[in-house]
């Protein structure tokens, strides 16, 4: 709902098989008025070639090359097919002890090697029940601009995934996830006013083809980044109806 491109991306996190690959290959369709996304585990994503939608990874080594056992490079994901790769998210921030730091720098490692982040920020649910979500996600961003410097702005795709709301089924509801990109928004103004006005800032958390509708309606929320609902095609597609 404004001057920018609904953004919806489908985050697959560890699930997934060829069939999966196949179903989404031959049934999820290309739409004029959307960008669509589909982020697969790594081995999928050379098998998505011939897909009508862009594909992503979940995530990235912030290092080039060499002795990184069980990492993948940015060029290897860019020889794959990837245009865009999500950092950041909550998982890999609680579960793999990523940083505000190592976001960043990963952040700045991706738009250098001409990907587009998919950067993940929000509150777990003790900061929103002491009423410090702008501290916590400007902190968040920070971080990410003391690193990269303002170009980042206009390089990423910014998504807010309040993790209480993630595979909980419990939703935030547009007005409270519209407060939060409204706040990031005016935060990333004070770095580049342009860029700001066009970033796609997406939300996250138990988005579904029932609460999609309302939850794009909103000024500031340009799209979604799904979980559960994107492993179903007719659910996914809908979703992206939803944004257009
Ligand atoms: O990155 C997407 C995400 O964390 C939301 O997951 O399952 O609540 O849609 P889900």
């Amino acid at each position: 709902s404004s001057q920018r491109k609904p953004f919806v991306a489908g985050n697959w996190k560890m699930n997934g098989s060829d069939e999966l690959v196949e179903a989404f290959s031959s049934k999820l369709a290309s739409n004029q008025a959307v960008d669509i996304v589909i982020c697969p585990p790594a081995v999928y994503l050379s098998k998505f070639s011939q897909a009508a939608f862009a594909i992503g990874a979940q995530n990235v080594s912030e290092f080039a090359s060499g002795a990184h056992t069980g990492e993948v490079s940015l060029s290897m994901i860019a020889e794959a097919g990837c245009k865009y790769v999500i950092l950041g998210h909550s998982e890999r921030r609680e579960a793999y002890y990523e940083s505000n730091e190592v976001v960043a720098r990963k952040v700045k490692a991706a738009i250098a090697a001409g990907l587009t982040p998919i950067l993940c920020i929000g509150e777990p649910l003790e900061v929103r029940e002491s009423g410090q979500v702008f501290d916590f996600v400007k902190a968040q961003l920070d971080a990410v601009a003391h690193e990269c410097g303002a170009h980042y702005v206009k390089n990423s795709v910014i998504a807010y995934e309040p993790i209480w709301a993630i595979g909980t089924g419990k939703t935030a509801s547009p007005e409270q996830a519209q407060e939060v990109h409204a706040f990031i928004r005016k935060e990333l103004a004070a770095l580049d006013v342009s860029a700001a006005a066009s970033v796609r800032i997406l939300y996250g958390g138990s988005v579904n083809a029932a609460n999609a509708k309302e939850l794009f309606a909103k000024i500031d929320i340009d799209g979604g980044l799904i979980g559960g609902a994107s492993l179903k095609v007719e659910d996914f597609t809908t979703i992206c109806q939803a944004a257009s």
